[in-house]
C-alpha cells in the first residue's frame, strides 16, 4: 500500500545542515521529538518519517518526505493536515519552510466523494461546453439591502453573466439576511431568465460554524438557491464536505479561498495553493478560486497557477474536475491575458470590472462577454471593440493589460 509523500522548500537554520533540518521535519511529524526519549519501542519504527531526498533549489533546498500510510486516519482531513502541514512550520532547525505539494495515495483519497457536479456538471447547468464562464460579485461587498442586491443581480444577469456570487464577507448579517436576500435575488433571476432564456447561478455565501452550515444551506435552498458558496479556509474543509456529501444539497458549491494569502503569498514560508486545491477537490468543491494571471492580487507566478489549476482539472483519483476561478481586479481589458495564460476551462469573475463600467452593471457584463467572444474568435479586443460599444467603453476606461510572467 502506497505511502503519502510531501515536498517542502526550506532554508535550514545557519547552524544545522540541510539533511539534519529535513530529518528534524520528518521526525517531528511522525515518531520523534526534539530529544531522545526512554518510551520509544522498536515496533513503532515502522511509522518513522523518511527523508527521501534533499536537493539544492534556488537559495535553499527541496526535500521529499515519505509519511507511512499507517500514521494517517483515512478520511480525517484535520489529521492529515496536522501531519504534513503541522508543527513543522515552527521548527527551530528550519529558518523558513514552504509546503509545495502532497502526493496522496489512493487509500487516503478513497473516503472522499469529491465534487457532486464538477466542471462538466456546472457547464451543463449553464449550457456551455467550451467557453469560459463569466461571473460577477455583488458590490459593494456588504451593505446593500436584499432588494438592491437583487437589482444588481438582475442587471448582471440581463447583461450576460453565467454566475453571480456573494462576496466573501457577506453572510447572514442583519442588513441582508440570507432568506430575504436569496428570495429577492432568485425572484429577479427568474425574471431575467424569462426575458433572456438563460439560467444564471447565484452562489449564496453560507459560511458559518461547521455544525450549523447544513442548516443554513437548507434555508438558502428553501428560498430557491441554485448554488452555495463557502469560504473554505475560514469555515474549514469539512464544512464543504458536510454540504457536498449531503444528498439534500443538489446544487454546486463555489469555494472562495479568502485568508489563503497568509499561507500562499510568501514564496519562502507557508503553504502553496496546490495542496489546498487538492483537498478542496477531495471534499467536494465544484469550483475554486486559484488566482489571476493579471489581477489585483498578483503575487503567484503564472506557471504556479497553471499547475494549481491542473491539480483541479487532471483526470486523477476518479474525482470530477473542479472549475478553476480567476477573480480579483479583472475587467474586460484583462480577459485576453487571463485566457491566454490560464486557458478557457476557467470562470472569469469581475466585481469592479463589471459594476464600474461607465454605463453600469448590465453594460459591464456585456463588455466581459464581448471580451470573451473576441478571444474565442481569435480577434484582438481592440479590434472587436470597434463594433461592440460596451467593450469599447470598458477599454476606454481601463485599457488592456498583459498577464504577469
Ligand atoms: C477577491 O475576493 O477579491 C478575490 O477573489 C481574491 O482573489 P484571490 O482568490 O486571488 O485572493
Ligand atoms: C471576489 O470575491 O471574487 C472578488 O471580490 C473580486 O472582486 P473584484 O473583481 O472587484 O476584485
Ligand atoms: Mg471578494
Amino acid at each position: 500500500m502506497a505511502d503519502l509523500f510531501a515536498t517542502y522548500y526550506y532554508h535550514p537554520r545557519a547552524d544545522t545542515t540541510p539533511e539534519h533540518a529535513a530529518q528534524a521535519l520528518a521526525e517531528e511529524e511522525t515518531t520523534g521529538t526534539w530529544t531522545d526519549i526512554s518510551t520509544t519501542t522498536d515496533y513503532i519504527r515502522r511509522l518513522d518519517g523518511v527523508v527521501e531526498s534533499v536537493e539544492p533549489h534556488g537559495t535553499g533546498y527541496v526535500t521529499r518526505i515519505r509519511y507511512p500510510l499507517e500514521i494517517f486516519e483515512p478520511g480525517n482531513i484535520a489529521q492529515y493536515l496536522s501531519v504534513f502541514a503541522g508543527n513543522l512550520f515552527g521548527l527551530g532547525r528550519l529558518e523558513t519552510v514552504r509546503l509545495l505539494d502532497v502526493e496522496f495515495p489512493d487509500t487516503l483519497v478513497a473516503p472522499f466523494h469529491g465534487p457532486k457536479f464538477g466542471m462538466e456538471g456546472v457547464r451543463r447547468l449553464v449550457g456551455t461546453t467550451k467557453r469560459p464562464h463569466v461571473g460577477t460579485i455583488i458590490k459593494p461587498k456588504v451593505g446593500l439591502s436584499p432588494e438592491d442586491t437583487a437589482r444588481v443581480a438582475y442587471d448582471a444577469a440581463i447583461g450576460g453573466v453565467d454566475l453571480i456570487k456573494d462576496d466573501e464577507t457577506l453572510t447572514n448579517q442583519a442588513f441582508c439576511p440570507i432568506p430575504d436576500r436569496v428570495a429577492a435575488v432568485m425572484g429577479r433571476l427568474d425574471e431575467a431568465q424569462s426575458e433572456t432564456g438563460r439560467h444564471v447561478l447565484y452562489a449564496v455565501n453560507v459560511s458559518t460554524r461547521a455544525d450549523r452550515i447544513l442548516e443554513r444551506a437548507e434555508i438558502a435552498l428553501e428560498h430557491g438557491a441554485n448554488m452555495l458558496m463557502v469560504d473554505v479556509l475560514t469555515s474549514g474543509f469539512d464544512a464543504i464536505r458536510a454540504l457536498a456529501e449531503d444528498p439534500s444539497v443538489k446544487v454546486p458549491l463555489h469555494i472562495h479561498r479568502t485568508m489563503h494569502a497568509a499561507m500562499t503569498r510568501n514564496p519562502e514560508h507557508g503553504i502553496a495553493m496546490r495542496p489546498l486545491a487538492r483537498l478542496v477537490r477531495m471534499v467536494g468543491g465544484d469550483q475554486l478560486h486559484t488566482g489571476t494571471a493579471s489581477g489585483k492580487m498578483g503575487h503567484t507566478p503564472v506557471d504556479e497557477i497553471r499547475g494549481d489549476n491542473e491539480a483541479l482539472l487532471c483526470r486523477c483519483y476518479g474525482l470530477k474536475q473542479v472549475f478553476p476561478v480567476s477573480s480579483g481586479g479583472l475587467h474586460p481589458g484583462k480577459v485576453a491575458a487571463e485566457l491566454g495564460a490560464l486557458g478557457t476551462d476557467l470562470v472569469l469573475q469581475a466585481g469592479g470590472g463589471i459594476h464600474g463600467h461607465p454605463d453600469g452593471t448590465a453594460a459591464g457584463a456585456r463588455a466581459m462577454r464581448q471580451a470573451v467572444d473576441a478571444f474565442m474568435e481569435g480577434i484582438p479586443a481592440e479590434e472587436y471593440a470597434k463594433d461592440h460599444y460596451e467593450l469599447e467603453q470598458a477599454l476606454r476606461k481601463w485599457g488592456s493589460s498583459a498577464a504577469r510572467s
